[in-house]
């Protein structure tokens, strides 16, 4: 079947949803239902959501949950999440709980710069170029006055611009690097701005140059931000003495310490398991991110780039047992905004904005963090104790009952007997079938 359609984006909605019913569905009406099913019944809600993106035909719900009593920096923090997967969340306010009480959560933001760069090739000397460049930066400050006007009355703007020869990478390949300060804007549309601008400015300059001979030509190949910027780092930390981390599943603090300490060893120098413990990171913070409205994207790129800066794949979080002291501590570099973007326009992104009392750029990076390294502990404490499974299946269970579509009564059965019995798919799934036998 060719199913290729020309002007696609020029349809109405109705013709959109009617072209993938037809097309993809041997039941049309059905489709038909589950996509409207999730309109908004408020159609300008509905169509905030729809200009969002191009060709809108309905919306995808992902829950979105509260993890409570995140003591940081001293003061408690509600940390809304948006996430699929069942534990999360569960897990973030189990850790929470368990840090409150010892000390809870240390979070500083350890710089909050931000990377943009003007690729561009130049056959000449090397030499010539510096001096050209030297003799130029002023303007590139000049020429960006009316975009970094407002930048710099917030406290912002470019920091700085350098040359930067790249002729070991690629033949002729030089780059502007260019660093930001972008305050409480995640700050891509001013990057890329400045950035566009700085290009127009290199062209017309070195055209007009009498510093570069005929056959030297200096040509822009793109302008664009770095999404990895390991200058805008955040650390996130708990601490207690050893024998403080007693409770219910830990029952020898020190052994659990040590057996702890050795995880996260094993993430630091083998890259199998670095990257399954990154991952139980990133579900504490892309889910802050997500719910915040921030682009959770750029921020697993730039994290796993940070993760691999030393020439090999290594864990975020690190943990050390020093005078009977555990320390437990994540350094992730994070380029968020808490104004500008979605978060001024998606309604329920305002909602978790103000569930964290309006945070500002370097606070939500505290909070963010510390969702990362309370995931993280939670995750470590399972695997280092009574493995995930059991935590995992319970939570899994109620996906499981929704799957068999289970009436009120016996979702009361499954839950209660389960409550005792080992939860695993299949003997879920044996006890729903012999209660409908
Ligand atoms: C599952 O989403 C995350 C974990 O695999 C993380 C980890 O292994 O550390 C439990």
């Amino acid at each position: 079947m060719n199913n290729a359609v020309a002007g696609f984006s020029k349809l109405s909605k109705n013709e959109k949803i009617n072209w993938i019913a037809n097309t993809y569905f041997s039941t049309p009406e059905e489709a038909l239902k589950i996509i409207r099913n999730y309109w908004n019944s408020d159609h300008k809600l509905q169509q905030l959501h729809d200009e969002f993106i191009e060709n809108t035909i309905t919306n995808l719900y992902i829950p979105l949950g509260v993890a409570p009593n995140f003591l940081i920096n001293g003061t408690y923090k509600t940390i809304p999440m948006a996430i699929e997967e069942s534990s999360v969340v569960a897990a973030a306010s189990k850790a929470a709980k368990f840090w409150a009480t010892r000390g809870g959560f240390k979070a500083t933001v350890m710089n909050t710069e931000k990377i943009g760069q003007v690729h561009f090739t130049f056959n000449g000397e090397a030499e010539k170029l510096q001096l050209f460049f030297d003799q130029i930066k002023p303007k590139f400050f000049s020429d960006t006055q009316s975009i970094t006007k407002n930048m710099q009355q917030r406290g912002g703007g470019i920091l700085d611009i350098q040359l930067r020869d790249k002729r070991n990478l690629l033949d002729n390949y030089f780059q502007l690097h260019a660093t930001f300060e972008t305050k409480d804007s995640m700050g891509a549309n001013f990057i890329n701005s400045c950035l566009e601008q700085f290009a127009t400015t290199l062209k017309e300059e070195a055209q007009n140059s009498d510093l570069f001979a005929q056959n030297e030509t200096l040509q822009v190949v793109m302008s664009i931000l770095s999404n990895y910027v390991p200058n805008c780092v955040v650390r996130a930390e708990v601490s207690c003495p050893v024998e403080d981390l007693t409770e219910k599943h830990i029952t020898n603090p020190q052994e659990f310490a040590e057996r702890f300490v050795q995880a996260v060893q094993i993430a630091e120098v083998e890259p199998f398991r670095a990257v399954t413990h990154n991952k139980g990171i990133m579900n504490g913070v892309d889910a802050v991110i997500l719910a915040t409205g921030n682009d959770f994207r750029a921020v697993e790129a730039g994290i796993h780039a940070y993760a691999s800066r030393n020439g090999q794949y290594s864990s975020l979080s690190h943990a050390k047992i020093e005078n009977g002291i555990f320390t437990f501590w994540l350094e992730i570099p994070l380029a968020l905004g808490t104004v500008g973007g979605l978060t001024s326009l998606h309604p329920l992104v305002k909602l978790c904005l103000e569930v964290l009392q309006k945070p500002s750029a370097r606070e939500l990076m505290e909070v963010v963090a510390v969702a990362g390294l309370a995931q993280n502990f939670a995750a470590l404490r399972s695997l280092t104790t009574n493995g995930i499974q059991a935590g995992h299946m319970k939570m899994h269970l109620n996906n499981i009952i929704n799957q068999f579509e289970a009436t009120e009564e016996e979702r009361h059965l499954i839950k209660t007997h389960f409550k005792t019995n080992a939860i695993s798919h299949s003997a879920v799934v044996e006890f729903i079938e012999n209660l409908r036998k």
